[in-house]
């Protein structure tokens, strides 16, 4: 049986929108702004995460990166892919898409690449200045650039299907068996399911040494 998906997006301008409905249609799934309150168990059914952003310089995949922070817990066992879409930062994509799997381990990871676009006349006043800024670096003059290649986003939508259909994708999860044990943290009173007690109290930060068998 296939398992489900669901496609989220982050967009300032509406290409990268555009490329998550291309892969929504074609998986026949959900497709949810990064912004809508989406909470951990929202994934309980989901078995394949395909989130999709644009690069924007040092701010790329912040409010992505945001969303994976709230549900880091539940992606251990999802697939995950990332699609990115930008102008030009194909070579980079591997250093941003390693970053958010180092933060967010997942079952399985792939990236995919959609070449994107830029028009000068729709840019909100503070990407004009973050751009000009880039201009004066590099000496490169910001005009309209690129071109949104919706005929990738469609082939990678195709290849995104083969993904979720292979059975790399739809092997059984192996299910960690739950610890009995209880431990409290004796300085705020924080209890932590497991069989050893948490590096650190995530509530007082109190070391592990403090936490007391229940
Ligand atoms: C402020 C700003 C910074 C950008 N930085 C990058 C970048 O570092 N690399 C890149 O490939 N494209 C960059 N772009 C281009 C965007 O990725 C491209 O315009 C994309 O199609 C916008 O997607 P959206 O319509 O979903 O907002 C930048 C665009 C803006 C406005």
């Amino acid at each position: 049986m296939m398992k489900k998906s669901i496609v989220t997006y982050e967009t300032f301008h509406g290409s990268a929108k555009k490329v998550a409905e291309v892969i929504a249609n074609q998986l026949g799934c959900k497709c949810i702004n990064v912004d809508t309150p989406f909470e951990a168990e929202d994934l309980r059914e989901i078995n394949n995460v395909i989130l999709v952003f644009n690069f924007r310089g040092p701010y790329t995949a912040q409010l992505t990166k945001l969303y994976l922070s709230r549900v880091k817990e539940q992606l251990k066992t999802k697939n995950v892919i990332l699609v990115g879409e930008g102008l030009f930062s194909e070579k980079e994509f591997p250093i941003v898409a390693q970053e958010i799997y180092d933060n967010n381990p997942s079952r399985t990871f792939n990236k995919f690449f959609v070449n994107g676009q830029l028009r000068v006349d729709t840019l909100f006043p503070e990407e004009r200045a973050l751009l000009a800024k880039f201009s004066e670096l590099t000496g490169m003059k910001i005009t309209d650039m690129g071109e949104l290649d919706l005929n990738k986003a469609e082939q990678v939508a195709s290849e995104i299907e083969a993904l979720v259909n292979s059975e790399e994708f739809n092997a059984p999860v192996e299910e960690v068996p739950e610890s009995d044990t209880i431990w409290v943290c004796s300085v705020c009173g924080y209890e932590h399911r497991g069989d050893n007690p948490p590096e650190k109290c995530p509530l007082c930060g109190v070391p592990a040494s403090k936490f007391n068998k229940k």
